[in-house]
Formats: C-alpha cells, structure tokens, sequence
C-alpha cells in the first residue's frame, strides 16, 4: 500500500465558504499546503480579498465575496465560481451564524438569520453546486464537507436555541444528503468542532486559559485540528467515511 499520497489534494479544487477567518480559514490553508487550489468566500469583500492575499503564500487561493444566506446569494456565488473552474472536487460548508437570548426573548430574527445560514444554505448550495461536484467526480470521489457543531450533539447550557437546532438539524441533513448523493460518487460527511479560537467563539480566543479547564485534551483546538479532520475527509483517505461527522472536541462531548 503506498500511503503518501492518501492525504493529497493536488490537482483539487476547494470551495469554503465562510473562509475568511477562524475555522474556514484554518481548513482554507489546510488545503493549500496539501495542494488544492482554493476558492474562499465571506460577505465583507475586503477581508475576504486579505484573507486570499494572505492565503496566496501557500498556493493559488481567490476571494470570491458573496453572501450566501439567500437562494439568491448562493446562486450568485456558483455563477462567480464558474468564471474560474468548470468543475468542483471539494465543498466545505462552514459559514454559520449563532445568537443567543433569553428564552422568552428570543427573537424570530434570531432564529432565521441563523437556521437560514446554517441548515438551508448547505442544503442549497450543495443543490446548486451537484452538477460540478458530479463532472469533478472522475477517478476520485468528489466531497462535501459541512461544519456543524458539538452543540448539535449535546447540550450547551447557553441559550442558543436556534443554533442549536440548526446544528443538529445539519448532522441529520448529512445523513440523508450523503445517501443520495453516493449514487452521484460525491460523498458528503460533517465535522463537529469544539472550541476553536475565532470571532464567534471570542470565550476560546479572549479566555482560552479559563475555557481549556473544561477540556479533557487541556487546551482549545488549533488550525492543524481542524485542518488535519478537514483534509482527511476532503481527500482519498476519507472516502469511506459516509454521512457521518467526525468530532473535533478535545473529548468535550464525553465529557458534558
Ligand atoms: N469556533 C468554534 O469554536 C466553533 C465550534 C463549533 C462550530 N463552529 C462552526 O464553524 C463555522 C465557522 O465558525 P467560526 O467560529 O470560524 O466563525 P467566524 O469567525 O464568525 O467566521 C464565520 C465566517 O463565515 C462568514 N459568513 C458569515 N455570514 C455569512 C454569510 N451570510 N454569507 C457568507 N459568509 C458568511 C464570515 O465572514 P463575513 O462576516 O464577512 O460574512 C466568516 O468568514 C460555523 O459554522 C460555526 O458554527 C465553530
């Protein structure tokens, strides 16, 4: 068996959205260090343009600004994908909102803004993106990876009910998506982050000291955890792996 190339993504071609900072960024240059070319998406166009300045260190990555919360807006971001590439091997949805209030509070913004963004718009643009997925799925599988949450599988004492729901609603979307789509030869699966350091875990990135006491593994996730479950899952090695989601948690969901 010769495993040196299991993990390689050369001659990939990568879709991240969300990948402008904290966990999408972390995969974005996870995949270029392995070899795949990289198309990062976010809202905020400068930050995104940076991001893919940056990121250009490690290998051939674009900004392609767009907000996907929208059918609209996610059909806007296939159509700025297809000027670069005609077909596409990987998928990571990862742009994801949360919101937290009271429970008699809670609003209905509060609710749509983040189940729209994290359960319809994988669904969506996956739908949207299958006909290139479909063409890349030659000699290798093509992939769909989406970032769901720990909190999706346990319960966060926060008062995040949306968020949530969105999550654990994304973990089941992943089952179902994965046994359709295995007959296109694209295989969907998820990852399940705990604390990772970014805008909206700022407890992991401000308090990382205080928030590592309530890990087993004794500290937060870094961008080689999240990059290492990433590239897994996005290249050969990660095949077989079928509507599942992997947890990246430092043992945190054992242990609540
Ligand atoms: N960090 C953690 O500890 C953790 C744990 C579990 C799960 N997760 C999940 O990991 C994913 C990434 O989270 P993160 O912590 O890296 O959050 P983050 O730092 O807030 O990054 C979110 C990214 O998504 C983009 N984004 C937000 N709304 C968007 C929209 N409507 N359209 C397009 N892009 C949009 C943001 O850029 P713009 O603002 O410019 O649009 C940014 O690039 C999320 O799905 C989150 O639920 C994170």
């Amino acid at each position: 068996m010769d495993t040196t190339q299991l993990f390689s993504l050369k001659g990939r071609t990568a879709l991240i959205t969300g990948g402008s900072r904290g966990i999408g960024r972390m995969i974005a240059e996870g995949f270029l260090a392995q070899g795949a070319r990289v198309y990062i998406s976010a809202r905020k166009a400068a930050a995104c343009d940076q991001t893919a300045k940056e990121l250009s260190a490690f290998g051939h990555c674009v900004s392609l600004p767009a907000d996907v919360s929208t059918v609209e807006g996610a059909q806007g971001l296939v159509d700025a994908y297809a000027k670069h590439e005609g077909s596409l091997d990987i998928l990571v949805n990862n742009a994801g909102a949360a919101w937290g209030a009271p429970y008699a509070e809670f609003p209905e913004s509060g609710w749509d803004k983040v189940v729209d963004l994290n359960l319809k718009t994988p669904f969506f643009l996956t739908q949207a993106l299958t006909p290139m997925l479909k063409k890349a799925a030659t000699d290798h599988l093509s992939k769909v990876i989406n970032i769901a949450s720990i909190d999706g599988i346990s319960v966060n004492p926060q008062e995040t009910y949306s968020y949530a729901a969105s999550k654990a609603g994304l973990i089941q979307l992943t089952r179902r998506m994965a046994l359709r789509l295995a007959q296109e030869r694209i295989v969907v699966s998820a990852i399940a982050p705990g604390a990772f350091a970014s805008d909206m875990n700022k407890d992991a990135r401000d308090h990382g000291d205080e928030v590592k006491g309530r890990i087993p593994a004794g500290r937060i996730g870094t961008p080689e955890d999240m990059a290492g479950a990433a590239i897994y899952l996005a290249s050969r090695a990660g095949d077989y792996v079928m509507g599942s989601t992997l947890i990246v948690d430092g043992g945190v969901t054992h242990a609540r």
